[in-house]
């Protein structure tokens, strides 16, 4: 089958996931709750699972990490092997759409760009039910600063060849409201491109970033996708108006 290439896969297929602000918005989120080596944390849309070995390695906690890529998740379990933290962690495939574990199972739910690529109202509703009482939901989420009309953002969709389900702060919170969450804090930024750059040689290793970008360029196929006018003026566009948002949710 040939492979199609998304801004989002072509990432993937060399081994680096992201989000928006990077491992500073991961440290950020992490100053909003208590963990304990007792407590029980899950990472949903885990990537590469550089937060959940994080996660493991600051607080001494278990963390599950699920994802839908068995190419991801194998990277992430590399990592965790790496980092000596495999007995602490659980790396599993699955969709967030339904997520296995049980009802009342977590103290803590992170999500780190994952929502605006995804079913978010059923995934934020799976989000509520396995995490305990009082529990927190961490999310960074794509959030649009400024609201695109529905032609524009029907636009980035089409031209960064990716199904973005992405929302202004208001409308995020209302989706975690819906869902029965209490929003205890929740905060936008604007896309920095230092930050975001700093932040791939942090989580992935220098050569292995610039190795990555390589390999991606030299492929035709992903040249002809995207090195091409329209592509690059939709992402422009796209950047002006989409930054990221931090909020911290109890159940
Ligand atoms: C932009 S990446 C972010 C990955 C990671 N959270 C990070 O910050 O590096 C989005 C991730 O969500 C995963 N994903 C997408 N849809 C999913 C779903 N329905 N259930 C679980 N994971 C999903 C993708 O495989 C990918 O790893």
């Amino acid at each position: 089958m040939e492979k199609i290439f998304t801004p989002i896969n072509a990432w993937e297929s060399v081994g680096i996931t992201k989000h928006f602000g990077g491992a500073d918005a991961t440290e950020e989120l992490l100053k909003w709750v208590v963990i304990s080596k007792h407590s029980k944390v899950l990472d949903v849309g885990c990537g590469t699972g550089y937060t959940a070995c994080h996660i493991t390695n600051k607080f001494g906690c278990r963390v599950a990490g699920i994802d839908t890529s068995a190419i991801l998740l194998n990277m992430a379990i590399n990592r965790a092997k790496k980092l000596g933290v495999i007995s602490n962690v659980l790396f599993k495939k699955a969709n967030a759409e339904h997520i296995p574990f049980p009802d009342n199972t977590f103290d803590v739910v992170l999500s780190e760009s994952v929502l605006s690529l995804c079913e978010s109202k059923k995934i934020i509703s799976e989000i509520h039910r396995v995490l305990k009482k009082d529990g927190v939901f961490l999310s960074n989420e794509v959030t649009y600063i400024k609201k695109p009309s529905d032609k524009l953002s029907r636009y980035f969709s089409k031209s960064l060849n990716i199904n973005l389900s992405i929302f202004t702060r208001k409308g995020w919170e209302s989706l975690f409201k819906n869902s029965g969450f209490k929003i205890l804090k929740s905060s936008a930024y604007r896309i920095r491109y230092s930050t975001e750059v700093k932040s791939h040689f942090k989580v992935d290793a220098p050569l292995k970033v610039v190795t990555a970008f390589a390999s991606v360029l030299c492929d035709k196929k992903f040249r002809e996708t995207y090195l091409n006018l329209e592509l690059l003026k939709g992402w422009s566009k796209f950047l002006s108006y989409a930054g990221y948002g931090l909020y911290v949710c109890k159940k």
